[in-house]
């Protein structure tokens, strides 16, 4: 079977999604955002859990209707299997194990990471290999080398907080509300990013720290509000043009380095972040400057959805990457 009719479930953190790929070909991508989690300014796991459980039925539903596909056709059911929450995790490993046994096909279990950057290879252009990506979401923040679909290292990584915490704390001690990443960058927008300076993260090799660039914020602010109680409403643009800069300064210089000492032009970014416009944009100025071939997901496979994992199922289904009955989540799931 090379063109493989699967159904991917993703249900790792507050997206219940469902997609139907067809010889590689997604065929239709639903995503239930959890809008639940606004009035608590974070995603609460237990609320996920039990969102998924709402969700999951009709969101598969959905999506097999969109496709013009029936639960007949499939040759293949997968999931993510982790990193995430776990509870999260538990409703759409029970749902696709039922759902594949039910339908007496083979079950793949997809590691959420890899799926973020396999979400390349469902439209064009698809990157060539081997090629770096720089995976950055809620959780993760990572330097991978892809040396193909299925082979992934992971040659540097965060030390402490995700750049995704990063820029969700931040937009919280500003008060912009959840989910704080999207609206700081939305405010960036009209911002000076070099009104204001902050420190960039420095470690070892690949390595990235977010921590110290929070830590700033949070006594930088402290301070000028002492001297003006509106110092935030007065230059809250610049302040978030700022303290993006600085976020996205620390990840690039990480990722030429790695470029220059391997010796790799083909570049991705990956993951929730990789929707940010200037990251998006300062990457562009860098494939000229530094003669980069960049690829960029297209906005709906940046943040959280089964198009990514039914991707990857697609490749480990022509590998004949399997899994069996007693599957289940791991919270903890690493790339290789
Ligand atoms: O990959 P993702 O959807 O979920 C995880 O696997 O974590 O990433 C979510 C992260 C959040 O921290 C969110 O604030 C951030 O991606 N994010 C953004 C933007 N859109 C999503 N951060 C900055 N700018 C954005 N436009
Ligand atoms: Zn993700």
């Amino acid at each position: 079977m090379t063109k493989p009719t699967i159904l991917a479930i993703e249900s790792s953190c507050d997206e219940t999604s469902a997609a139907v790929i067809q010889g590689g070909k997604v065929l239709s991508n639903i995503v239930a955002t959890q809008a639940v989690h606004e009035q608590y300014g974070g995603v609460v796991p237990e609320l996920a859990s039990r969102a998924h459980q709402q969700h999951i039925i009709p969101v598969v539903t959905q999506a097999l209707l969109q496709a013009n596909v029936a639960k007949t056709e499939l040759n293949a059911v997968a999931f993510t299997r982790g990193p995430g929450l776990l509870g999260a995790l538990l409703v759409g490993c029970t749902f696709a194990k039922s759902f594949a046994l039910g339908l007496n096909i083979p079950l793949i279990e997809v590691n959420h990471m890899q799926a973020h950057i396999l979400a390349h290879f469902i439209d064009e252009p698809k990157p060539v290999f081997p090629f770096l990506c720089l995976t950055v979401s809620g959780g993760h923040t990572q330097v991978v080398l892809v040396k193909n679909h299925l082979d992934m290292q992971v040659i540097g990584q965060t030390t402490d907080d995700a750049v995704g915490e990063a820029f969700d704390k931040t937009a919280k001690m500003l008060g912009l509300p959840y989910p704080g990443g999207p609206m700081l960058d939305k405010t960036a927008a009209s911002g000076n990013p070099t009104a204001y300076k902050f420190p960039i993260g420095n470690m070892p090799g690949y390595d990235f720290s977010f921590s110290g660039i929070k830590t700033s914020v949070l006594y930088f602010l402290r301070e000028q509000t002492k001297q003006n109680p509106n110092f935030v409403q007065e230059n809250l643009a610049d302040i978030c043009a700022s303290v993006q800069y600085t976020l996205i300064q620390t990840l690039l210089r990480k990722l030429v380095q790695a470029s220059k000492e391997l010796g790799i032009r083909e570049i991705a970014i990956a993951g929730g972040v990789s929707a940010n416009t200037g990251l998006r944009q300062t990457l562009q100025e860098y494939a000229k400057k530094q003669n980069w071939q960049v690829y960029i997901p297209a906005f709906q496979y940046c943040t959280d959805n089964a198009g990514m994992i039914a991707i990857a199922a697609h490749y480990q289904y022509l590998s004949g990457d399997f899994t069996d009955q007693y599957a289940s989540p791991d919270p903890r799931m690493k790339i290789g």
